[in-house]
């Protein structure tokens, strides 16, 4: 079945759990798809994982378009989810608008991401006018790592913990069709997702969610460059990997790949005929 905006918010009020994962590329995109994850997201997290920046400000709308038509292409039935990249939306409503639009008609999203609350409430409201699905991203937000001070948990104290609950709201009047919660509080986190009827994505926000996300080379232990507190390995893909680079190495230098069966042949007489 195809995931849609609107099958999250049903996924909700039926009390079924939302699954999502990113994906930067057709191949993995495919995989995420046939293992039946509701949602696919291109997050601007392609900086660190594909691009090795150390943070998401330099990701471009050119790097969202490139990867995010990639998704698109590979998956069937997820639903694919566009990260609008820092300073694409936070200038201008009308900068907002346009750019939802160019990830919607050149990256074929399903539907975009962008981070923050009552500041951009402007934005989700004339993107969602342009008939573009929002999902709303609260709590930890990487493309303001410069104001944070760092990557840590949000909502910790009494009025960013009020905060967060308001923008919550405010973006779900705003016509968001899910917000993700990103390192919150699991009590609060829970509490969010109680207070309002759009489907809350948690990464890092403890299991009273309506759904969760992860960035796919995290769970699969293939990025290495740190490692969140919330991550579960759920397969070791990167030692697999780095032994199957290891195995090839040592073949290519030992002569022993490639072996007959992955060689092609030729009629003798065509070889001599061509190489007298
Ligand atoms: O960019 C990203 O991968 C994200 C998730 C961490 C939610 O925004």
């Amino acid at each position: 079945m195809k995931n849609t905006s609107v099958t999250f918010k049903e996924m909700k009020q039926k009390g079924e759990k939302i699954s999502m994962l990113t994906a930067y590329d057709y191949s993995t995109a495919k995989l995420v798809d046939k293992a039946g994850i509701n949602g696919i997201l291109v997050g601007d997290s392609l900086g660190n994982v594909m691009l090795g920046y150390p943070d998401t400000v330099s990701v471009t709308m050119e790097d969202m378009i490139h990867h995010g038509a990639a998704v698109a292409r590979g998956a069937e039935n997820a639903l694919v989810v566009i990260d609008m990249p820092f300073m694409s939306y936070q200038a201008s409503v009308y900068d907002a608008v346009v750019n939802a639009g160019r990830l919607m008609k050149e990256g074929r999203a399903g539907a975009i991401k962008l981070e923050g609350g009552e500041e951009i409430i402007p934005q989700v409201e004339a993107i969602v006018k342009a008939s573009i699905p929002v999902m709303g991203h609260i709590g930890l937000t990487p493309q303001s790592i410069n104001t944070m001070g760092g990557y840590k948990a949000q909502g910790r104290d009494i009025a960013s913990a009020k905060k967060l609950v308001r923008d919550a709201k405010l973006l779900e009047e705003a016509g968001a069709f899910a917000v993700t919660l990103e390192c919150v509080p699991a009590d609060l986190a829970e509490f969010v997702s109680k207070e309002i009827s759009i489907p809350t994505i948690g990464i890092g926000a403890g299991a009273g969610t309506d759904g969760q996300i992860l960035v796919y080379a995290d769970m699969l232990a293939m990025f290495s460059d740190y490692r969140p507190k919330f991550v579960k390995n759920f397969a070791n893909v990167g030692e697999m990997m780095m032994q199957g680079f290891k195995d090839y190495d040592a073949e290519v230098k030992a002569g022993t790949y490639p072996a007959p069966e992955h060689t092609y042949a030729i009629d003798p007489e065509v070889l001599a005929e061509a190489t007298k």
